[in-house]
C-alpha cells in the first residue's frame, strides 16, 4: 500500500495551524522561522520555497534571507549573530549545501542550538543520540510519523538504512534503535564498503532508502511484504517534462511496489514530511518546548 506522504503532512500542517489560532487568540506571537539561501541550486530554492509556502499554511511568519555564491564565510557567520539575536525569529535554517569556500561546520556551530529548527548543531545530535528533548533533523523525524501514523509496527523489527549521511542515514539509524515508540528496532546501516548488501536488504522488515542513487534499490533485495521508505530525490533528465527533469527515487518503484507492504513514493512521500517536520520544530521553539526560555 501506498504511504500517502503528502496527505499526512496535510493533516499534520491543519493541526499546527489550529495549534497557531489558538496561540494567537491567547495573545501570543506568531511563531517566525527564518530561511538563509546561498546561491541558486535548484533543489535548494525549490527547498526553500516550499518552506516558506508551509510558513504561510501553518500561520507562521517567515522570512528569506538570500546571499549570492560569492558571499563571505565572515558574511555569513554575521547573518547568523543577527539571527542569532532577533527576539522575533524562533528558529532558522542555513540552507545545504553551501559553496565549497564556505566550512558547514563552521556554519551550523554558528548557530543557537535553541534556534537550530534543523537539528544539526553537535548539541542537538548529542543530545538526539542519548534520547534527550531536542530539535530532530527534519527527515529522519518525518520517516518516523509516517510509521507511527499508519501503524507500522518498528518494536523488534529488522530495520536496513542505506545511507550514512549526517542528514539521514546516521539520524535515522539512531531514532530506529532508540528505546521508544516509533524505534526499538535491530539497526543495520549499509554504505558504500558494505560487502553483501543484497542479502543485508533481503533480510529488512524496513529498509529505508538514503543513498541518493537513483532505482537503487530492486525487487531481488526486497523480502515480499517488506516496508519500503524512499528518502531519494535525485533530479533526472525528462525531456517529456515541462521543466526538463523528474524527482527520481533510491528505490525502483514499479518493480518493488507489488511485493511490499507499505512503500513511499517519489515524489508525494517522505519530502512533504520533512518539510512539516521543520515546522513542528518552530512551533516547539517558538514556544520554548525544548529548551525554556
Ligand atoms: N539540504 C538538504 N536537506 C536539508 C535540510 O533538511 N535542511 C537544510 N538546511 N538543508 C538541507
Amino acid at each position: 500500500m501506498l504511504i500517502d506522504g503528502k496527505k499526512t503532512s496535510d493533516e499534520i500542517k491543519a493541526e499546527i495551524a489550529a495549534t497557531v489560532d489558538e496561540m494567537v487568540r491567547q495573545g501570543q506571537k506568531r511563531p517566525h522561522l527564518a530561511a538563509i539561501l546561498v546561491g541558486h541550486d535548484g533543489g535548494s530554492e525549490t527547498y526553500v520555497a516550499n518552506k516558506v509556502k508551509a510558513c504561510e499554511q501553518c500561520g507562521f511568519t517567515s522570512t528569506l534571507i538570500r546571499y549570492e555564491d560569492s558571499v563571505t564565510e565572515d558574511e555569513l557567520l554575521e547573518a547568523i549573530d543577527r539571527m542569532n539575536h532577533d527576539t522575533d525569529v524562533d528558529g532558522f535554517i542555513v540552507q545545504l549545501p553551501l559553496p565549497k569556500h564556505i566550512s558547514e561546520q563552521r556554519i551550523i556551530e554558528a548557530i543557537d542550538y535553541r534556534k537550530d529548527v534543523d537539528g544539526f548543531h553537535p548539541v542537538n545530535v548529542g543530545r538526539m543520540m542519548i534520547g534527550l528533548p531536542c530539535f530532530l533533523p527534519a527527515t529522519p523525524a518525518g520517516i518516523l510519523e509516517l510509521l507511527k501514523r499508519h501503524g507500522i509496527e518498528t518494536r523488534g523489527a529488522e530495520c536496513v538504512v542505506l545511507g550514512r549521511s549526517n542528514i539521514v542515514g546516521k539520524p535515522v539509524a539512531a531514532l530506529m534503535m532508540q528505546k521508544a515508540v516509533p524505534g526499538d528496532a535491530t539497526v543495520t546501516v549499509c554504505h558504500s564498503a558494505t560487502r553483501n548488501l543484497k542479502d543485508i536488504c533481503r533480510s529488512a522488515d524496513i529498509i529505508i532508502a538514503a543513498l541518493g542513487s537513483p532505482e537503487f534499490v530492486k525487487a531481488d533485495m526486497v523480502k515480499p511484504g517488506a516496508v519500503v521508505i524512499d528518502v531519494g530525490t535525485t533530479r533526472v533528465p525528462d525531456p517529456t517534462r515541462k521543466k526538463g527533469f523528474r524527482l527520481c527515487g533510491d528505490v525502483d518503484f514499479a518493480a518493488v511496489e507489488p511485493i511490499c507492504s507499505w512503500i513511499t513514493p517519489v515524489p508525494g512521500g517522505v519530502g512533504p514530511m520533512t518539510i512539516v517536520s521543520l515546522m513542528k520544530n518552530t512551533l516547539l521553539a517558538a514556544r520554548h518546548d525544548i529548551y525554556p526560555a
